[in-house]
Order: C-alpha cells, then sequence, then structure tokens
C-alpha cells in the first residue's frame, strides 16, 4: 500500500465499568474490535486501538467502600486485572487508559467550555432521594420499594417486574439499599445540556453521515428523532466520585459525560507516551473514527456524543459499529446456569485462539445476538481449525524438516493464485465486519489445500523414498522422488501460510507458531500473495489440540462455585472499614500462632470493679476445677455483667499474668471491635467444652 493510501483510524471499544470483572460478554465486542484493528494494521494503515477503565460514578464509591479503600485504590486494582484479562485474549490495546486521568479531565474541560460557549447548558431543580445516613443523593439502582403501580414489594426505583416505569421517589416505602433508611427527598440543581438546540444537525447525521447501519439510524429516527429531544441531565451533587464541574463547584459530571470523552483522554494520554498529535487523531478531518459498542448503549454514541464533539470542533464518528449481546446455549447468560464466565475463569480452561475463532465465526455486520453454543463451539474449533487448518502444516511439516521449502515454486496447478485472489474479497469482508463471510472463504481456501495432500499424499511420497533407498535405486531415481517430495510440501506450506495470513487478525497466536515454523514474519497483508521460497522448516510443534471438552464442563461448575460465593458476600453486604481501620498484620508461622495457648472457658463469675471506667472482673474455668481471674475492658459493652456467667469464651491462657491495681490479671478473653460500647466477645460453637485448646 502506498503512504497516500494509507488510512489513519483511530479505533475504540466501550469503556468496561470498573466495578466488576471482565465477562464472556464483554469480549464479543473487545475481541471483534481488535480482529478489526488487526486486519487494518495488516493492511498497513495508521490504526490505533484506545480504550480505559470507565471509574466513575457512585457505584465505584459503593464498592470501594465495600472494601475499605479508596476509590483510586480500587480503580488502580480493577485496571491491573482488566489488563490481565485483555492481554490473556490478545486484545492489543495501543493504549488503556483511564477515565480519572488527568488527560480525560483535561478534554472534559474543553468540551464542556464549548457546550457553554454555544449556550447550550441548562440548569434545573431535581428531586432526588437523599439517604441521610449515607449523605449522598441515591441513583435509581441503590432504592427499593413497592411499587406504585401494583403494589409488588422490594422493587428498583425506576422499574418492576409488572413492566411499570416510575421515578424512585413515587415508591411507597421508599428504601435505601446503601444504609437500609428510609431516604428522603430533597431538591438540588442539576446541569442539563440543551440536546434540542442540535436537533437539525443530529437529524442530518443520522440520516446522512453513513455513520450507522440503516437499522441503527431507523431505531433513532423513530424512537429519538420524531419527538423533541429532552434535555440530557450531566450533572450530580457532591458526594461523587468524579469530575468536579469547574464553575459549578459542588457539582460533578456525570459519569455517562465523562465516558465517551474517555476515548480522548486515553488517546492523550498515549500522545504524551509517544510524542504523536493528539490533534492530527481527533481534529483532522482525514482521520477516521470507528467506534465499537453494544446495543444498549447507542443513544449515548449516536445522539449524545456527535452532539458534544460537533459543539467542540472535534472529529465525528466515521462509523459505530453495533453490536448485539452474547447469548451462551440459547439464553441469556446467567449466573445460576454457570453461564456467566468470567475471563479469568475461560482462560484458567481453555485455548483463547478457539473464542477468538469462534466469535469471529458468528460475527456479522448486523446488530443481532450472538450465541455461544458449547456444541457448535467443539464442533467449529475441532473440524475448521483443528481439522482443516492447522491439520494442513500437522501433516506435511515434518516431510520439509531437512529439506527446508523448495527454491523455486512449483507448478501447483493455480492453487496459490486461486487463493490469492480471494484477497480483495476477504478484505472487503473485514472491513465491512462480516467476519463470518471472511472465515468462510478463508476455510474453502483449506479445503482446497487439503484436498491438494490428499491427492498428493506425502507420507507415500516419503515411503517411496525410504523403498527406493533400501532397494538400491540409482541417485538420480532417489533424488528425484526426494524433489516432488519437496515441492509438494512446499506447497502444502505455502497454501498453510496463506490462510495464515488471512486469518493472522482473528488467531494472531497461530500466525506467531507459522513464523516459527517457517522462519519468516507475517507483516502484511501482501504476504499472502507471494510464496515463500528456500527457507528452512523447523521442527514442527503443536499448534493447537482439539477442544478438552471436560474442561468446558470444569469451567462452568467453577463459575457456578464464583457465584454463589459472590452472592454470598452481596447477601451480607460486609462493609470494608474495620479491615481499613486496622490492616492485616505480617504473616505469621504456625509456630508463631501455638505459641499462643487460646482455650475454650466458661464465666463461672462477672463483676463490675467500680472504681475502674472499663473493667469488669471475670472469673473463668477452664475445668477440672482449674480457674483464672481475668479484668477486661469490656464495661461498657456489657452493662450487665450477670447475663455472661455461664456463658463460654475464648481465652488466652498462658499470657504473663499482670498484677493490676485491683488484683492479678491472669490472661486475656478474646474479643474483637474499636473499643467503648463496641466491643463484642467471642463466643465458642455449641458443644466446645471448657479446657479445649484451639487450632
Ligand atoms: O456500558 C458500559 O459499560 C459503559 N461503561 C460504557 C462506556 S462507553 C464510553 F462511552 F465510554
Ligand atoms: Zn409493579
Amino acid at each position: 500500500m502506498s503512504q497516500q493510501n494509507k488510512r489513519r483510524i483511530l479505533v475504540t471499544s466501550a469503556l468496561p465499568y470498573a466495578n466488576g470483572d471482565i465477562h464472556l460478554g464483554h469480549l464479543v465486542e473487545y475481541l471483534q474490535t481488535d480482529i478489526w484493528v488487526r486486519f487494518q494494521k495488516l493492511r498497513g494503515n495508521d490504526c490505533r486501538y484506545f480504550c480505559a477503565d470507565d471509574t466513575h460514578g457512585t457505584a465505584i464509591t459503593i464498592s470501594a467502600k465495600k472494601k475499605g479503600i479508596t476509590e483510586e485504590e480500587f480503580i488502580a486494582g480493577v485496571h491491573k486485572a482488566h489488563t490481565a484479562d485483555f492481554a490473556g485474549f490478545g486484545v492489543a490495546f495501543d493504549h488503556y487508559g483511564s477515565t480519572n486521568a488527568p488527560q480525560a479531565r483535561g478534554a472534559c474541560e474543553e468540551i464542556w467550555r464549548a457546550i457553554r460557549a454555544a449556550g447550550l447548558v441548562i440548569e434545573k431543580e431535581v428531586q432526588q432521594l437523599y439517604d441521610t445516613e449515607a449523605k449522598t443523593f441515591l441513583a435509581d439502582r441503590f432504592v427499593k420499594g413497592t411499587c406504585p403501580v401494583c403494589g409488588r414489594p422490594d422493587q428498583y426505583g425506576d422499574n418492576c417486574q409488572c413492566g411499570a416505569v416510575y421515578s424512585p421517589a413515587d415508591l411507597v416505602d421508599p428504601i435505601s439499599t446503601l444504609s437500609g433508611t428510609k431516604p428522603e427527598l430533597r431538591s438540588a440543581t442539576h446541569l442539563f445540556v440543551d440536546l434540542e438546540k442540535l436537533h437539525r444537525f443530529l437529524d442530518e447525521w443520522v440520516a446522512g453521515s453513513g455513520a450507522l447501519q440503516d437499522e441503527v439510524a431507523h431505531y433513532l429516527q423513530g424512537q429519538f428523532l420524531s419527538d423533541e429531544l429532552r434535555p440530557w441531565d450531566i450533572s450530580r451533587p457532591a458526594p461523587y466520585f468524579g469530575f468536579e464541574i469547574p464553575d459549578s463547584p459542588g457539582n460533578y459530571w456525570y459519569v455517562w459525560y465523562d465516558a465517551p470523552i474517555g476515548y480522548i483522554g486515553s488517546t492523550r494520554q498515549w500522545c504524551d507516551l509517544t510524542g504523536e498529535d493528539a490533534d492530527a487523531w481527533w481534529k483532522d478531518p482525514a482521520t477516521e473514527i470507528h467506534h465499537f459498542i453494544g446495543k444498549d448503549i447507542t443513544y449515548f454514541h449516536t445522539l449524545f456524543w456527535p452532539a458534544m464533539l460537533k459543539t467542540a470542533g472535534f472529529n465525528l464518528p466515521t462509523k459505530v459499529h453495533i453490536h448485539g449481546f452474547l447469548t451462551v446455549n440459547g439464553e441469556k447468560m446467567s449466573k445460576s446456569r454457570g453461564t456467566f464466565i468470567k475471563a479469568r475463569t475461560y482462560l484458567d480452561h481453555l485455548d483463547p485462539s478457539y473464542l477468538r475463532y469462534f466469535f469471529a465465526s458468528k460475527t456479522s455486520r448486523r446488530v443481532e445476538d450472538l450465541d455461544l453454543d458449547f456444541d457448535e463451539f467443539e464442533t467449529k474449533i475441532n473440524a475448521d481449525l483443528v481439522g482443516n487448518i492447522v491439520n494442513i502444516a500437522s501433516r506435511t511439516a515434518k516431510f520439509a524438516r531437512d529439506t527446508g521449502l523448495a527454491e523455486t515454486y512449483p507448478d501447483d496447478g493455480g492453487r496459490f493464485a486461486a487463493a490469492a485472489s480471494k484477497a480483495d474479497e476477504i478484505a472487503d469482508a473485514y472491513e465491512t465486519r462480516d467476519f463470518t463471510k471472511a472465515i468462510r472463504l478463508i476455510l474453502e481456501c483449506g479445503y482446497a489445500a487439503n484436498k491438494f495432500i490428499e491427492q498428493n499424499a506425502p507420507w507415500t511420497m516419503k515411503k517411496e523414498i525410504t523403498a527406493l533407498e533400501k532397494a538400491g535405486a540409482p541417485a538420480e531415481e532417489i533424488a528425484a522422488a526426494r524433489a516432488r517430495l519437496q515441492d509438494s510440501v512446499s506447497v502444502a506450506l505455502n497454501l498453510f501460510r496463506q490462510i495464515v495470513v488471512y486469518l493472522s487478525p482473528v488467531l494472531p497466536d497461530l500466525a506467531a507458531k507459522t513464523e516459527e515454523l517457517l522462519g519468516e514474519k507475517i507483516a502484511s497483508w501482501e504476504d499472502a500473495q507471494k510464496p515463500l521460497t528456500g527457507t528452512a522448516v523447523a521442527e514442527y510443534k503443536y499448534m493447537m489440540t482439539r477442544v478438552p471438552k471436560e474442561e468446558i464442563a470444569k469451567m462452568i461448575e467453577e463459575t457456578k462455585a464464583e457465584t454463589a460465593a459472590e452472592s454470598n458476600a452481596d447477601r451480607w453486604n460486609d462493609s470494608g472499614d474495620p479491615l481499613q481501620a486496622e490492616p492485616l498484620a505480617e504473616t505469621c508461622t504456625i509456630d508463631d500462632f501455638l505459641k499462643i495457648d487460646l482455650r475454650v472457658g466458661r464465666i463461672i463469675e462477672a463483676e463490675q470493679v467500680k472504681e475502674a471506667r472499663k473493667l469488669l472482673k471475670l472469673k473463668i474455668s477452664l475445668g477440672g476445677g482449674q480457674t483464672r481471674q481475668v479484668f477486661a475492658g469490656i464495661k461498657a459493652a456489657y452493662k450487665d455483667p450477670e447475663k455472661l456467667i455461664g456463658r463460654l469464651i475464648i481465652f488466652i491462657a498462658n499470657l504473663q499474668p499482670r498484677q493490676m491495681k485491683f488484683g492479678l490479671s491472669e490472661g486475656m478473653v478474646v474479643a474483637s471491635g474499636p473499643g467503648g460500647e463496641e466491643v463484642f466477645l467471642t463466643f465458642p460453637d455449641e458443644g466446645a467444652k471448657p479446657g479445649q485448646r484451639l487450632h
């Protein structure tokens, strides 16, 4: 490709929320984007792939609080996990940033100034439920109550199982899910973007830019553009984890304002690292912008986002590629069925190339859901990849080990040329995201190559050579037979490499193994046009194995177990505050632990020490008539010591006795809590006996 034809293409995938793990549903998008980007790079285009964690909003604050860490610490941990998951699947971003970065803030401010200058910001009072204990306004998902329409209890703040949609303020008996208390209605000023002022522009862009699939344009026209566009609420009052709006102190940009701007933020982070010019990527009209997103976030990317870009003088999206959701075995991904599979769990069991290939084979340019049926998955991988493609190399490469590829590419009956002539059609399928078609065309090349191998049967040729050698045939005859074998294997391996070039956007790992086998890089789409000659052939190593069926079952079981553990953690919603208040101590050995003699004891006497503010005097029985006297700082928490008499507790029996003002203290009872009224004795389970040691 000449420099002139080289396109500059900026590509994004939707920014995943930083409050959860990457799962196979996410990967539908990241894998198809990665395949598209790898294809563009192979074509020689200057294509860059940007993404970032979407880090703002109340959900992040709550998750961080649960873990007892700051929001920044929380999103840093998620960033690490997300990056590792994507790398595991070979998703090769040029930059994976964060919406919490200074560059993202700068872009938010720049766009905000433009929106203000264009007179698009309006202020309105909004009534919202406020949790007086958690001291925060409540997003719809953090309120539950009785449906105002059908009376069903325990419904979310915005909609009910009966189908009713309402405002959280309409719920009967609302309860904050954060604190369990009844929230109150408070009024706050919110900032809105007056989208209606851009209605004409959006009408034209949706109908005439060519950026949208037809079905998407029709949906927007029918659902939104046929009416007045409602102002978009883009602020939230403090406290909110995000960026404070510079000219509206105490208000923060709503997460959906800064999420798409994160695309620009991530690009600018990359530019700061590489010295690239950010404006060349976002403001030069020659640069193409391609967004890959799921159908659920169409509105944000096709109305609000172009409106912001237009107002602030950025390039508009060249294309918004919208895909459907993942279903598994024909049904919605389900936690209880074990089909809500995390990227990490998949990687612990199966080869990522399988999923890359499977998803590619099912990706069309339409907004339709993609089904991961595990039987089909297994059949496709085993038949298409192992049985067809990899089979070409696995049954021929060993015959070229000694000779390498022929110096001159042999007459192959036009086979290489026939497959080379499919390059444009395959490229067009990739370009238009019709990966199903690309794969079908590539498989056809594979069938043709396998047919050639069967017709030539190099294994028979090899046997014939051995027979000739044994029989002491003339040297020329043996040499001619060897040349025939080398020729046929050279053809087979070139047909293989040609297919791998076509498949390399989908299967970079297979491409790398092929480079190793044939000693030549796959660097360009044009590599499928010219056969390799005269290169050495390395020892054949397994390129891909059949799907280990039992691993699929294990993965599903493991997912069920993870889900059960998570839902239990959610059920109790344990706060991370205690851990934060007192972080875990350094690791100790079992010997360290055994130095402390913990015993079950029974409280047989308990009384207040009148002169001491904090102390109770306890007599503990260890059984067999052995007793100990202990002074414990639990007076405020156990105001009625009588009630403790008869109870079993945990007792440190070998603590050095300590002479106190009121008598000798011969050990310590085990308790938790910060102190004062919040001290909690530890009681052993039923059946424990005084004197028993804890191990
Ligand atoms: O739907 C989501 O998961 C959002 N985090 C996507 C944001 S995409 C973009 F706008 F950043
Ligand atoms: Zn209802």
